[in-house]
This record gives structure tokens, sequence and C-alpha cells, in this order.
């Protein structure tokens, strides 16, 4: 098992993940990524590695009542808690892998995908099945985290967990901005053969009123929350102090945060 499958209480994690991670680390990329993709009032919409629903929540939020958002992802936890959490019959919901998207060819407008490609094992493979279910002209936008350096959260978290839990941990938490250079996003997405491809790193400030709850949080909502558990209470506030420590820059007196958050956002457009 690798440090980025979940290892236990699947469904305790899609909670910590959408209730702890999602509202202040998650939210303001999400609104960003729906405003970039413009979707169409009447646009057939996918959301891939729509982990709790959040950019269905997004997309939903802002059409009208004949909408629909299709969504994949992988893992029947987050997929399940997303569908009662989003509770709209403007919905569907597909467990899938990201290689096999369940759609006719050239049937969807727009795929949206946030903070997903960096986690597919093949994200060429799964750029050209994106291309595949796209109508000819239809649109790709999706973000991934920029540059660990630009990043302070999984920095510290990757410094954090390495020293307490070894070097699959250390690299499993760099892995999340594995994709964090835009001109290998523009690369990858060119690869697969789209055309006006755009890939730009922005960068945003993510705010929390209490470092160490986000900090508690987000080892809740880890896929390997288990296991931190199971290193008992000294060694999880541990990682916490020594997180909280990497983070000192970004925190006021009262615990505050006010943390540079980067992503490289791409947009795409289906040849036609
Ligand atoms: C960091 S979460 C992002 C979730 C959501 N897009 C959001 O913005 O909150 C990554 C998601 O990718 C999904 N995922 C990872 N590998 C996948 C694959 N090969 N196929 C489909 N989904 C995958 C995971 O299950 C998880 O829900």
């Amino acid at each position: 098992m690798t440090f980025y499958e979940a290892d236990a209480g699947a469904e305790r994690i899609a909670v910590a993940y959408d209730l702890r991670l999602v509202p202040w680390l998650f939210e303001l990329w999400a609104d960003r990524l729906v405003t970039v993709a413009e979707p169409g009032p009447a646009a057939q919409v996918l959301d891939l590695a729509c982990g709790t629903g959040l950019l269905v929540r997004v997309l939903l939020g802002r059409r009208g009542d004949d909408a629909h958002v299709h969504a994949v992802d992988a893992d029947p936890s987050m997929l399940a808690y997303a569908a009662r959490r989003a509770s709209d019959n403007r919905a569907s919901w597909h467990q899938a892998d990201a290689t096999h998207i369940p759609m006719e060819a050239s049937t969807l407008d727009l795929v949206v995908c946030n903070q997903g490609l960096q986690f597919f094992p093949d994200p060429a493979t799964v750029l050209v099945e994106i291309s595949r279910v796209l109508r000819p002209g239809g649109r790709l936008a999706l973000a991934v985290w920029g540059h660990l350096d630009h990043n302070p959260w999984p920095k510290a978290m990757s410094v954090a967990l390495g020293d307490e839990l070894g070097d699959d941990a250390r690299h499993g938490s760099e892995s999340v901005c594995g994709l964090g250079n835009p001109e290998q996003v523009h690369r990858l997405i060119t690869s697969a053969g789209f055309d006006d491809v755009e890939a730009v790193e922005v960068q945003l400030t993510a705010t929390h009123p209490d470092v160490r709850d986000a900090i508690d949080g987000q080892l809740a909502a880890l896929p390997s929350a288990g296991a931190i558990d199971a290193l008992g209470q000294p060694r999880r506030s541990r990682i916490i102090d020594a997180m909280t420590h990497g983070l000192h820059e970004w925190t006021a007196h009262d615990g505050a945060l006010a943390l540079p958050s980067s992503c490289v956002l791409a947009t795409a457009t289906s040849p036609t």
C-alpha cells in the first residue's frame, strides 16, 4: 500500500476532507476554476476526480434547473458522500478510473478536473481519454497544485510527516505538487492532441482562523489518517507541532493562518 491509498475508515476520511480541508484550502480554487472554465447554460459537463463533489456543487450553484453535471471518481466512499451532500438530481455519480470514463465518445462540452491529474498514475493516458469524451471544440479546464516551493502547506507537511514516518510519507506529501510546472502541464495537454492550450501558475491566499486545527483536519483527511492515528497521540501531536513550526512565517500571534497557495490552471480545446 502506498502512502496515498486510503488505509481505513474511508468514510471518515471523506467527511474530514470535505468539512475540514475543502472549505478553506480548496473552495477558493474551485470558484476560480469554474470561472475560468466558463460552462455554458446548457453544457454537458463532467467533473473528473470529483472527490466529495465540491466542483459539482459550485457548477450547479451557478447554473439553471436544466443543467446537468456528471461526476466520476475512483473512490466509492468519496462518491457516496458527494451524492449525499449534493442531494441534487441534476448530478449523476459514476465510480470509474479516470482512464476509462463511462461516457460515449464526443458527448461532453466541458471536462473540469480539480486536483486530480497529479494523482493519476498515467496522466497522459487520462488526457487522451478526456479528449475522447469531449465533442470537437469542447473544453478542458483543470487545476493542479503549483511548485512545492510556492506551496508552504504541502512543504511543511512533507517535512513533518517525513521526519516522523520516513521517506514514503515525505515523498507522498511532495507528490501533490508533482505537476507544479506550467510548462510540463502545457506539454502534457498538447501531447494529448488538444488545441489552444494555456497553463499558468496563479497564487491566492488561503486563510484559516487556527493553524493547529487546520493541521489536525489535514491529518484526519489524509488517505493514511488511520496509520497516523495508530501512531498514538504523542507522535500525532509531534507532527502537528512540527508542521506548525514550518508554517510559522504565515501564522499570526492568535494562530490565524494566511497562506500563499499556488496552482497551475490550464485550459484547452478539443480539436475540431
Ligand atoms: C485531492 S482529491 C480532489 C477532489 C475534488 N476534485 C476536489 O477538488 O475537492 C483527488 C481525487 O482524485 C481521485 N482519484 C485519484 N486517482 C483517480 C483515478 N485514477 N481515477 C479517478 N479518480 C481518481 C481520488 O479518489 C480523490 O477523490
